[in-house]
């Protein structure tokens, strides 16, 4: 898991029985995460990295990585068409690395990669990626509020 943020997902995955590496290049969020894993208790099954994504990739040994990164604030619902490029991402080694340097790095090193997707996401521009992709809706009380994208090797 990456991109943890504040640790909803993780905490999720946790409560489901996974074994979730929760990281995230902002340690305030990661510490938060924490305190919300506490609550739910299932601190035990999250480990917290405090890191760049784009510096750990390659040092993690997991099957899946789950992509949650920032949708560049609330202005993405405003967009007609959300790009892959509109995904955003701080790093300490990139210069403003996008969705498509997110996608490029965990399709490397990653069996299964997860990348959730706002609802007026370009879902075409999968193509250009040589995966196979499922693609499923995210339901919260009957409403369809974002996307999950699913890529398999
Ligand atoms: C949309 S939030 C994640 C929400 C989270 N999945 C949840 O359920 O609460 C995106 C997170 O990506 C983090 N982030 C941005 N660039 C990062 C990077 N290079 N490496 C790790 N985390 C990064 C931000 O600090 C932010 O907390």
């Amino acid at each position: 898991m990456l991109f943890a943020g504040v640790g909803g997902t993780s905490i999720a995955y946790a409560r489901a029985g996974k074994q979730v590496i929760a990281t995230d290049i902002n340690a305030k969020r990661l510490a938060m995460a924490e305190h919300n894993a506490q609550i739910y208790g299932v601190s035990n099954n999250i480990d917290f990295i405090c890191a760049d994504f784009f510096k750990m990739a390659s040092h993690v040994e997991a099957h899946t990585v789950v992509l949650d990164p920032p949708w560049g604030g609330p202005a993405y619902k405003s967009k007609n068409v959300f790009h892959i490029e509109n995904l955003v991402a701080q790093s300490t080694i990139l210069d403003n690395p996008d969705g498509h340097a997110i996608l490029n790095l965990a399709l490397r090193y990653f069996s299964e990669v997860v990348l959730r997707v706002p609802l007026n996401f370009d879902l075409s521009e999968l193509n250009s990626y040589n995966h196979q992709s499922r693609v499923y809706d995210d339901v919260l009380d009957e409403r369809v509020i974002c996307r999950t994208v699913v890529f398999s090797s």
